[in-house]
């Protein structure tokens, strides 16, 4: 696909039935309904819309679309506080040597206020939608939040975190450094580090961050249920550290085994770790150096959470490295819906899977690809769009400037 600007990389592994793999049973039915009754027990908690588009189906040429719109998680306008709250809320619980099961966040916010005279301070590295998770979340338990974002970061991400109590502060780093930066500050001012990345001897609190994430699938699945729909053929998963899609795909990959949807796991070219270390080849997570520039701020992120790639190298199909406009043109897509189809407010990050998508079937080159993934009128393709305009300036320019075009001629 060199014309396209499109990477892939097919991983034999997934399906390969002699191959060892991590397990993943920290996303068990089970597990993953505990998680889920944490998040019910907010006031602001209800199932994000799961849309089905039709038309785009019927334009693209396979059997059904499904798009599950996580611009209306908790009025955040992204999935990130699932992450954030589940991580903070299991810290305290274990703080306190409570077991987190059948507590809400409300019982737990009292419990936190009666144990620590002084307020906790959560400290934390965000492109935007985690910081503010966090900033929320940390609110919600009357305590304190420390958020650095990397350079460039958007003005109205920087607000949004702030607009929930937190201090923010833009670093003139990159997104990877300014984890670093943030577990220095951490450990500095006694305050606790809840980074959504995990990587040796760091590995509890993101792991409590994944597990966050898999209400999505768990509401997904049990909304396909409800709708008498089967379930996917294929997923899209976009990914910056890869914390978020491994929660997906561990979820599946419990859930349905060998049985499970063919998976693709979506990054920027600029910043595609898990792309690099797929092609790399050799079982081990690789890093992406520079500034990560790329529109897909929620994806720039160039270090691998170990803990993640270790899932989505075992259980996912094939690995893709997309240009810019792959991203705009799917949240041009989304914001003009065809026929009947819902119109959904999809930011940079959000819609990348569903331009994918979109080229692959339309591009000549992409032939190949579309084989190997077995994609074709029988198949039933789910997204989630993990944030809606979070950036609105940003996605202005995306929808009524035309910013990143499709080229004319790949
Ligand atoms: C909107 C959005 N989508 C997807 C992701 C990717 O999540 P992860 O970094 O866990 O791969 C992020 C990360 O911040 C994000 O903000």
């Amino acid at each position: 696909m060199e014309n396209t600007g499109i990477g892939w990389v097919y991983n034999n592994r997934a399906r390969d039935g002699g191959c060892a793999r991590v397990p993943v049973s920290d996303f068990s039915e089970d597990q993953v309904g505990r998680v889920r009754d944490f998040h019910r027990a907010f006031a602001e908690y209800e199932p994000t819309p799961l849309h089905r588009l039709d038309s785009l189906a019927g334009e693209l040429g396979v059997k059904s679309i499904w798009v599950k719109d996580e611009s209306k998680r908790f009025g955040l306008n992204a999935f990130k506080v699932l992450g954030g709250s589940y991580a903070i809320g299991k810290y305290l619980a274990a703080r306190m040597g409570i077991d987190l099961g059948g507590i809400s966040f409300d019982t737990l916010k009292g419990m936190t206020a009666k144990e620590n005279k002084q307020r906790l301070l959560f400290v934390t590295a965000t492109d935007g939608n985690h910081g503010r998770g966090i900033a929320w979340a940390a609110r919600q338990l009357g305590q304190d939040a420390v958020v650095f974002l990397p350079k460039g970061s958007a003005e109205a991400r920087v607000r949004n975190i702030e607009r929930e109590g937190a201090r923010a502060f833009v670093l003139d780093m990159n997104y990877d450094d300014a984890v670093r930066h943030a577990k220095d500050y951490a450990e500095k001012n006694d305050g606790i580090f809840v980074q959504d990345t995990a990587w040796e001897g760091y590995t509890e609190i993101p792991g409590w961050i994944m597990q966050g994430y898999s209400t999505i699938a768990h509401e997904l699945t049990e909304q396909l249920e409800a709708q008498g729909a089967d379930k996917p053929t294929h997923v899209f998963l976009q990914a910056g550290v890869g914390s978020f899609a491994a929660s997906i795909q561990a979820y599946f990959a419990y859930r349905y085994g060998s049985d499970r949807p063919v998976t693709a796991v979506v990054e920027p070219d600029r910043a595609a770790c898990m792309f690099k270390s797929a092609s790399i080849g050799d079982g081990r997570a690789h890093m992406v150096a520079g500034d990560l520039d790329t529109i897909m701020a929620g994806l720039a992120c160039g270090e691998p959470n170990t803990v993640a790639w270790g899932i989505l190298r075992d259980y996912s199909d094939m690995f893709f490295s997309c240009p810019d406009y792959v991203a705009a043109r799917g949240t041009r897509i989304l914001a003009n819906p065809l026929g009947d189809d819902p119109r959904i407010v999809s930011g940079e990050s959000g819609s990348v899977g569903v331009g994918l998508l979109s080229l692959l079937l339309e591009r000549e080159e992409c032939r190949e690809a579309v084989r190997l993934l077995g994609l074709g009128s029988d198949s039933r393709v789910a997204f989630i769009s993990t944030e809606g305009d979070t950036d609105p300036v940003g996605y202005r320019k995306i929808v009524w400037d035309g910013l990143c075009p499709t080229p004319d001629k790949l």
